[in-house]
């Protein structure tokens, strides 16, 4: 993996409990990412605040941490040319009701605080949240 060529994507205890997990990567796969590391598994609060530190402040912290340590949820290392641009436009805008047509949030998402699945918004967040998930022995 290089610089830019990868994303790190979670799908939601949200869109786990509803049984979109394999639409979703269905849709991964079409798009054209590779799929370089991937676990199932569950966050504690811990780890949830640890994840959304710079959510901290945010009104909706505790009901995000709440969300996120629910149920398990799928992570996964997308690798791609500009992963974390592209892959932003395959999920749309975080809140399913602004996204586009055909985008996983869109498609999968009920509102901003219950979103489907969640992408890196930058490489250097990419390469952040690789390291939080994955150790060097997962990713291939
Ligand atoms: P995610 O991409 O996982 O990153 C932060 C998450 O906070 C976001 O998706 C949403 O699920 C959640 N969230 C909850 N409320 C809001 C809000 N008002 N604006 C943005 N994100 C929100």
């Amino acid at each position: 993996m290089t610089k830019n060529n990868f994303t790190l994507t979670l799908i939601k205890p949200y869109a786990v409990e509803h049984g979109y997990v394999g639409h979703i990567l269905a849709r991964i796969n079409e798009a054209g990412f590779r799929i370089s590391a991937m676990k199932y598994t569950q966050l504690s609060r811990e780890q949830a605040e640890a994840f959304y530190e710079v959510h901290r402040n945010e009104g909706f912290f505790g009901r995000l941490i709440e969300f996120m340590t629910k149920g398990p949820l799928v992570v996964a290392l997308l690798e791609k040319e500009n992963a974390v641009g592209s892959y932003r436009r395959l999920i749309g805008a975080t809140d399913p009701d602004k996204a586009e047509d055909g985008t996983l949030r869109k498609l999968f998402g009920a509102s901003v605080e219950l979103n489907a699945v969640h992408g890196s918004d930058s490489d250097e967040n990419a390469r952040r949240e690789a390291a939080f998930f994955f150790s060097r022995l997962e990713i291939f």
